[in-house]
């Protein structure tokens, strides 16, 4: 790929149905469980971006066999504890933060020094908010920085179950604890801010021992470890995060339309949904059907006019938290200013999207008024970019990527956009599909 695109046109209006790439949360998880089950576990649909292959990947180097196949991907687990592996394995999380967490959950009981590392921007990311309850466990962890990778994990033969409270509203954080309460005998107690569920529900889908009690802001996890896994396959959805581009490309664009095709809508990830309905985006939900848990349905939006600003509800930010960049550029549109607050998860992603997202709106001349912990954007309903636009993205970001290419193709000007490759970390087929969306049938 060249090292960026350049676009200068709107795009033309279109009617279309597309399917976009399976989703990511949900990939990531069914190859980390496969590996640990007993046999041979399938899945469809499975999502071949950086991500997922990384995964992939850092599970042969743990000794466990993967066919990945045209139609479907196959692991041969070797049960809970199973990997084996020579002395000081290198494992490589590449862009991918969800890996590089949620495997160091399931290496706690490691017998051999294991050093995960990364690209540049995850070697920036905080690991200490995974270690810090993993060492709880009794695990041993070494840092040459102070909590950024690389990270080298020295195990323990001592490992016992613990009580653990997650009050980022972190998936990431409240899954690398479940897994690790996989391996270990006895309860482990999870008291988590509202996050997605996925972990949970593939848990009860596979009879992971685990009990659940909601409150308003939490849930209360239990998990009683060491219960064999079977085998299982799985048909990933499309992911909501990847449709969401295509959502605001539909909304923000004229006399369009767009029907996309089976897409997790699990309630915990419509965020976005809600937002961009309460902004006036014209967004329905067709088709629901439940799988293993997880609900798939179809998502049809059209163009939409008169779009209004929004005090975002700070209790959408977990189901909205990757779709945050993309929702900024519905709110550059709208008429008057929109306030997204307690946002300083954003700043801690693939890259410090709070403050480049503001940059970006800034480029096109919408006034923003940033903190480290929220945004203010002063909407134009008249938008029209006609400037040159140059998107520097040297962290990979593939979420700047994307949300760039949206607001080229919607609000005009001359844009240059750094690395096109990111798309492979999340949505490979993101600008195959904006093609196609583009060709008259
Ligand atoms: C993910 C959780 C989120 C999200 C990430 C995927 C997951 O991160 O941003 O893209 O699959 O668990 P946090 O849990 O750190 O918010």
């Amino acid at each position: 790929m060249p090292k960026y695109i350049k676009i200068n046109k709107k795009i033309s209006s279109f009617n279309k149905k597309i399917f976009v790439d399976g989703d990511k949360s949900l990939s990531i998880r069914w190859a980390l469980l496969a590996s640990q089950a007993k046999g041979t576990s399938r899945a469809y649909n499975l999502l071949r971006s950086d991500d997922v292959l990384n995964t992939l990947n850092c599970l042969k180097k743990l000794g466990i066999k993967i066919k990945l196949k045209n139609k479907f991907c196959e692991i041969i687990g070797k049960g809970l504890n199973g990997y084996n592996y020579k002395k000081n394995l290198t494992l490589d999380a590449g862009n991918s933060g969800t890996l590089g967490r949620l495997i160091l959950g399931l290496l706690i009981h490691s017998k051999k020094n294991i050093k995960l590392i990364g690209d540049k921007s995850l070697s920036k990311r905080d690991f200490s908010r995974v270690t810090k309850p993993l060492k709880k466990f009794g695990a041993n962890f070494y840092y040459k920085k102070k909590r950024g990778l690389p990270v080298t994990i020295l195990g323990s033969k001592f490992i016992n179950p613990i009580k653990y409270i997650e009050n980022r509203g972190s998936a990431q954080c409240k899954s690398s604890v479940m897994f690790a309460a996989l391996n270990t005998k006895g309860t482990t107690f999870i008291k988590a801010k509202k996050s997605r569920n996925h972990s949970e529900l593939l848990f009860k889908h596979l009879k992971i021992p685990i009990k659940i009690k909601k409150t308003k802001k939490y849930d209360l996890i239990k998990i009683k470890g060491k219960k064999e896994i079977k085998p299982f396959n799985y048909r990933i959805p499309g992911d909501i995060s990847s449709s969401a581009f295509f959502m605001v490309l539909t909304a923000l664009s004229d006399k369009s339309k767009l029907l996309i095709k089976d897409v997790n809508i699990n309630y915990s990830r419509v965020g976005v949904i809600k937002i961009l309905k309460k902004m006036g985006v014209k967004i329905l939900i067709k088709n629901k059907k439940n799988y293993n848990g997880e609900k798939i349905a179809d998502i049809y939006i059209e163009s939409s006019k008169n779009l209004k600003a929004i005090n975002c509800p700070v209790d959408l930010n977990s189901s909205a938290i990757d779709e945050f960049l993309i929702i900024f550029l519905v709110a550059a549109k709208a008429k008057g200013i929109s306030h997204f607050k307690n946002l300083s998860e954003l700043n801690q992603k693939e890259s410090p999207r709070l403050e480049w997202g503001s940059k970006i709106l800034n480029m096109m001349n919408i006034k923003t008024k940033v903190t480290s912990h929220s945004i203010k954007i002063f909407g134009n309903p008249k938008i029209e970019v006609k400037n040159i636009i140059q998107i520097k993205n040297y962290l990979k970001d593939h979420r700047i990527f994307m949300m760039s290419t949206i607001a080229a193709l919607t609000f005009g000007g001359t844009w240059k956009i750094q690395n096109p490759e990111s798309i492979k970390t999340s949505f490979p087929s993101f600008l195959k599909l904006i093609k196609n969306l583009s060709i008259k049938t």
